[in-house]
């Protein structure tokens, strides 16, 4: 078989690792031949190819980002996109795709499927972990270590100067992020979307832990939201599509914070930090198994389907399963986040 490989929409550490499994396992162990596009499906609509082997993945294991680029490009929304990737798909002999992105690219893949009836496998990969249907997404952990490693480290500057840090942490919608590394570096307080806060009780637990303690750490997720009817009068810059650019959210609770206790209060926006470097050990063995199950899938078959983690194994879920949907973070840990 002929394989179409790309990565779609924002890179994560363990890339590399999934499209290395797919084209070692792919030409060696399946006898296919992999092409690679550049720049997710632009480069499919573009034609942007090239012929992958095992000598082009040595040694790409430990590297942050993708080799073979990204774009934030669906090409359901792009005018002749779908007729593009038809023609690709005809111009190029495939048999297939192995689609690697997060939601947006994910969707557009089962599109892609379902609309030109052409065999796609999809692979999770977004920092935000919020793919329904799969218990972790490629390089949901390696964040929450680079998160948990800043948290660690805001500890020290907090207790040196009595202050309140504030550390904005991305995860678009959805919390998790945010509540895993608040949990894991013993953040005091953690706002996540899925819970939306009011600052006086942030204040007041913050003024009681301050009788006890100097310092406190608030880790924010990007996209948390105000309860209604609570007293907020933040503002934060909004971008073309709506959401809070980042560091703004983060912002206004370092204000808010600071004018409602008195007390001195700095932000720290982690922003891309988050989805840089090298993967973790975790991250490499799941774009490892992902990729493996994407490409022993595709050679047997399958088709309209993503690798899911469902407990320890790696299954492949219909599309559907993720479509148009959110993976919230569960009251489980919420509970645990709202305060140990
Ligand atoms: O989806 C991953 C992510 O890093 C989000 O956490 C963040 O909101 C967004 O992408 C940033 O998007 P961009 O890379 O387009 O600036």
């Amino acid at each position: 078989m002929r394989i179409g490989l790309l990565t779609g929409g924002g890179d994560c550490p363990g890339l590399n690792a999934a499209i290395r499994a797919v084209v070692k396992r792919g030409t060696s162990e399946l006898g296919c031949s992999i092409v690679g596009f550049n720049n997710g499906w632009q480069g499919v609509i573009d034609g942007d190819a090239r012929p992958m082997t095992r000598d082009d993945v040595s040694g790409i294991l430990v590297h942050g980002g993708t080799m073979l680029g990204t774009a934030r490009c669906h090409p359901h929304k792009v005018e002749g996109g779908m007729e593009a990737v038809q023609e690709t798909f005809e111009n190029e002999k495939l048999d297939g795709f192995i689609c690697i992105g997060g939601d947006g690219t994910l969707k557009a893949a089962g599109k892609v499927s379902k609309a030109l009836g052409v065999p796609v496998i999809g692979i999770p990969k977004t920092i935000d972990n919020d793919v329904v249907g799969t218990d972790a997404a490629i390089g949901f952990d390696t964040a929450v270590s680079i998160a948990t490693e800043a948290i660690d480290r805001l500890h020290s500057t907090a207790e040196s100067h009595n202050r309140v840090m504030v550390v904005e942490l991305m995860g678009r919608h959805s919390g998790w992020i945010a509540v895993t590394a608040g949990i894991a570096g013993g953040a005091d307080i953690i706002l996540a979307p899925e819970e939306p806060f009011d600052i006086d009780v942030i204040a007041k637990r913050i003024k009681h832990r301050h009788r006890y303690k100097n310092f406190s750490i608030v880790a924010v997720a990007e996209g948390a939201i105000p309860a209604e009817g609570s007293n907020w009068s933040g503002k934060p810059t909004l971008d073309a599509k709506g959401n809070p650019i980042a560091g703004s959210i983060g912002h206004e609770v370092t204000k808010a914070i600071e004018a409602a206790t008195g007390f001195t209060s700095r932000l720290t926006t982690l922003g891309y930090v988050q989805r840089g470097g090298v993967p973790t050990a975790a991250d490499r063995l799941l774009g490892t198994r992902m990729g493996v199950a994407a490409i022993d899938g595709i050679v047997a078959g399958e088709s309209h389907k993503f690798t899911a983690l469902q407990g320890n194994h790696i299954v492949l879920e219909p599309f559907d399963t993720m479509m148009g949907k959110t993976k919230w973070v569960p009251e489980e840990l919420l509970s645990a986040a709202r305060g140990l």
